[in-house]
């Protein structure tokens, strides 16, 4: 396993890989890694010849009051999982190699970007698409490896892909889930013992709202306001949104109908977690 710094370093390797007819496929990470990680890894292992992994804690879709600073980073115990999943090359670019000084550029989707995490964390998914935008023009891989647990980022960063022709397939992996349905998270690590036992009721919530849909129900009114009862029933969570949302435009659905995706993010103390499930009607 290759660890490369250099933008200039990582081109040149993969230009060569590439010439010599091996496909590269591509995971892009912020670090503290996890079994979700993991098994995204495990997927680009599977379907690829080469495999990319990036550690970079993004400083541009991190608010001025959010967890930038406190975000954890694992250098040491990253590289050994990695190097356990069989990844050929961890980029772990500095922020000066990432954004020199005068760095003028940004990608922009917009609409999808405006609800849900994009109004209550204004500036993160310009930040999320500049650097994977960069990342991909770094990286140039055949196929990009995305989690389903964020969602709304998933579903921009495809958009963008799409829209600005990048040369690039994108796989949606599932959310991978601890024992009790909390989705795995690097800010799950934020949690005391006590939130880390309520947070559970998120993704019991989720369930209960597709069986919902499955019953039947088609509202968004009526599942979102079974989430939100359960969850002041069940926990001391603070709900920054809860929604029903077309699953490719993340525009807001007031009727289900076919397939949709029900979001939500929530607070714990100082966490905020999010999670979602795709219903069918
Ligand atoms: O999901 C993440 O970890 C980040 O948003 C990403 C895609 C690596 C961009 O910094």
């Amino acid at each position: 396993m290759r660890v490369i710094k250099s933008v200039k370093s990582i081109q040149q390797f993969i230009k060569k890989a590439k010439a010599a007819g091996k496909t590269v496929g591509f995971v892009p990470t912020m670090g503290a890694l996890h079994d979700g990680h993991r098994s995204l890894l495990r997927r680009c292992r599977r379907e690829n010849d080469i495999v990319v992994l990036s550690l970079f804690v993004n400083p541009g879709q991190f608010g001025p009051k959010e967890d930038f600073a406190k975000y954890p980073r694992r250098e040491p115990a990253d590289k050994k999982l990695a190097k356990k999943e069989n990844v050929d090359i961890i980029f772990i670019p500095t922020a000066k190699e990432m954004y020199p000084a005068g760095y003028l550029t940004y990608v922009e989707v917009e609409r999808m970007t405006q609800g849900l995490c994009g109004r209550f964390r204004p500036g993160h998914f310009r930040g999320v698409t500049t650097v994977v935008g960069k990342l991909l023009n770094i990286v140039m891989p055949d196929v990009l490896y995305l989690g389903q647990k964020d969602a709304q980022q998933a579903a921009v960063v495809t958009r963008m892909v799409r829209d600005l022709n990048f040369p690039v397939r994108c796989k949606i992996c599932p959310t991978v889930r601890e024992a009790d349905g909390l989705a795995m998270s690097s800010r799950n690590q934020y949690l005391s013992a006590g939130q880390r036992k309520e947070a559970a009721v998120l993704y019991r919530s989720l369930k209960e709202a597709r069986q919902s849909v499955a019953a039947g129900n088609r509202l968004a009114t009526v599942i979102v306001g079974k989430i939100r009862s359960r969850i002041a029933r069940e926990s001391s969570g603070r709900i920054d949104y809860i929604g029903c949302v077309d699953a490719d435009t993340f525009m807001p659905l007031k009727r289900i109908q076919g397939k949709a995706i029900v979001v939500l993010a929530v607070w714990f103390g100082r966490t905020r977690l999010i999670d979602n499930i795709t219903v069918q009607a």
